[in-house]
């Protein structure tokens, strides 16, 4: 009962964006398991997604738009709107990464990385926040950050990806800061190397070399990033904001 007060989502919509795998695919199944509604917005559908959490008796649906695109998200966020009523949770998850020297990569990867990255999550809490504030929702978004934001991995080169990561925890603050009058918390979430079809395409020998790296000497499962995003949506959280949550297996601490 206690747990359900603080930690408890029923009558909440939530958005994920890049919902139809990975992390975004995992948290929208936990942010449905307690209780909220939740919708994914994708490049191209989520429906094994909203499969899942309707099996598991939920409630979901999905809807298609480009992150980096301001007409198909305003799109997006309007047909919510409509369906739901409101938004009360943002999960600003799609990303990307890039493994390239600077040297190597080409200033369209860099421009790619930043405006899905950075851009995406600005275009997605600007237009998600105006709603909240139009609505009087006490709202709350997590955007999706990284260790990466933090500190630079090694052995494989990704300015770009740091970069964005870092204009990710302070682009948090900021809203967090400009928000703050509206009751809209802003936080952002930060873990170290999970494991997720993102990493699934790294080659094994990189994999190698970030084993004695990691303090846990494993990488994370996506599920162990839930109970951070319930806490950073839920009435838990009620005096945080502006506050980077770094989940890393201590990755960061050593
Ligand atoms: N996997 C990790 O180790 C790790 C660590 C720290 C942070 N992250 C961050 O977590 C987030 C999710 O990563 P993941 O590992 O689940 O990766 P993933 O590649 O499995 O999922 C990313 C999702 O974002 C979607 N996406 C990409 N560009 C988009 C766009 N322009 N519009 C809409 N959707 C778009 C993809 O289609 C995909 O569904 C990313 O922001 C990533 O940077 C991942």
């Amino acid at each position: 009962m206690y747990l359900e007060e603080i930690f408890g989502l029923k009558g909440k919509t939530a958005v994920v964006t890049g919902g139809g795998r990975g992390i975004g695919q995992t948290i929208a199944i936990g942010l449905a398991k307690a209780g909220a509604e939740v919708v994914i917005i994708s490049r191209s559908g989520a429906a094994e997604t909203v499969r899942m959490i309707r099996e598991n008796g939920g409630n979901a649906y999905d809807l298609c738009a480009d992150v980096t695109d301001e007409a198909e998200v305003h799109t997006a966020v309007s047909e919510i709107i409509k369906r739901s009523g409101k938004i009360d949770i943002l999960f600003n998850n799609a990303g990307i990464c890039i493994h390239k020297s600077t040297l190597d990569a080409s200033i369209a990867e860099w421009r790619s990385v930043i405006d899905i990255n950075l851009t995406g999550e600005y275009i997605m809490a600007r237009e998600v926040g105006r709603t909240m504030i139009e609505n009087g929702i006490r709202g709350t978004i997590v955007n999706m950050a990284s260790m990466s934001g933090s500190i630079v991995n090694i052995p494989q080169w990704q300015a770009s990806y740091n970069a964005s990561k870092a204009g990710v925890i302070h682009l948090t603050k900021s809203l967090a800061a400009e928000w703050i009058g509206y009751g809209i918390r802003v936080n952002s979430l930060s873990p170290g190397y999970i494991a997720t079809p993102m990493s699934a395409d790294v080659p094994q020998e990189l994999k190698e070399a970030w084993e004695p790296l990691m303090p846990m000497h494993r990488m994370g499962k996506p599920e162990e990033l839930i109970p951070a995003v319930l806490y950073l949506v839920s009435p838990a959280s009620g005096y945080t904001t502006g506050t980077d949550v770094i989940v890393d297996g201590g990755y960061t601490c050593v």
